[in-house]
């Protein structure tokens, strides 16, 4: 790989590093690339951006829940370091989740405020995405390792797990929104249940220790 100048003169563990790093930003990216390019080619049906939404949010909650999956998946892999791409699978989570917020706003409302503020008001399930959607910012901006080692590990650690209100508020959003088949949200409900299961079980386990 020498002859790639990403890659000239590095060790062969530190360019295997690399190129890991380039595939799990291409596979976040997939789904994003996916939606465009059916965007374009006027693929996603009759409302597209009404199809552009829902898509961009169910990414958004898939996301955050590979995000959540990749501590119990790095310990029962005994894989630790899978935990080094929790960073990048949650900057995707929140990347995704803006775009969805977006689309509503510039799109979807013509950035009318007082008609997204009376849906704010008036829509519980808008209600509970927004405040998803806020709570996912404070863990977007101390994701560097500078608001890392300027918070601490312990205040950090404590701030991050916003994520196990976030998550649920996420899949809330959604079985709200549905209005006939509740099946998937209850599907991304069962998969929530058993990742914060293990974190519970884990938790447990430790105490008795
Ligand atoms: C963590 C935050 C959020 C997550 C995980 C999320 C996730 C989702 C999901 C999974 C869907 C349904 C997709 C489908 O039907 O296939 C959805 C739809 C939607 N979300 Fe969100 N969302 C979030 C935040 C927001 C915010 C902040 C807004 C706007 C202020 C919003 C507005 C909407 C709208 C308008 C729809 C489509 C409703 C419809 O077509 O009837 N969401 N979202």
């Amino acid at each position: 790989m020498g002859w790639i100048p990403a890659f000239a003169g590095m060790s062969g563990e530190k360019t295997k590093d690399r190129l890991v790093y380039a595939a799990v930003w291409l596979a976040c990216l997939a789904p994003l690339l996916w939606l465009t390019w059916r965007l374009l080619s006027g693929d996603l049906g009759a409302n597209p951006i009404e199809a552009l939404i829902r898509q961009l949010g169910v990414w958004g909650l898939r996301f955050i829940l590979l995000s959540l999956a990749i501590t119990p998946a790095a310990r029962l892999l005994r894989q630790p370091r899978l935990i080094r791409f929790r960073r990048t699978v949650g900057l995707f989570a929140f990347a995704y989740v803006l775009l969805h917020w977006c689309t509503y706003i510039g799109v979807d409302q013509f950035f009318d405020w007082a008609a997204i503020l009376k849906d704010i008001y008036k829509r519980p399930f808008i209600t509970i995405g927004m405040t998803a959607f806020l709570l996912l910012i404070p863990l977007t901006v101390t994701s560097t390792n500078a608001a890392i080692r300027a918070l601490g590990p312990v205040r950090w650690k404590r701030l991050h797990r916003l994520i196990y209100l976030i998550a649920p508020l996420g899949v809330l959003h959604y079985y709200m929104l549905v209005k006939a088949d509740h099946r998937p949200p209850l599907i991304y409900a069962a998969v929530l249940a058993v990742l914060l299961g293990w974190r519970v079980f884990e938790w447990v386990r430790k105490r008795r220790r």
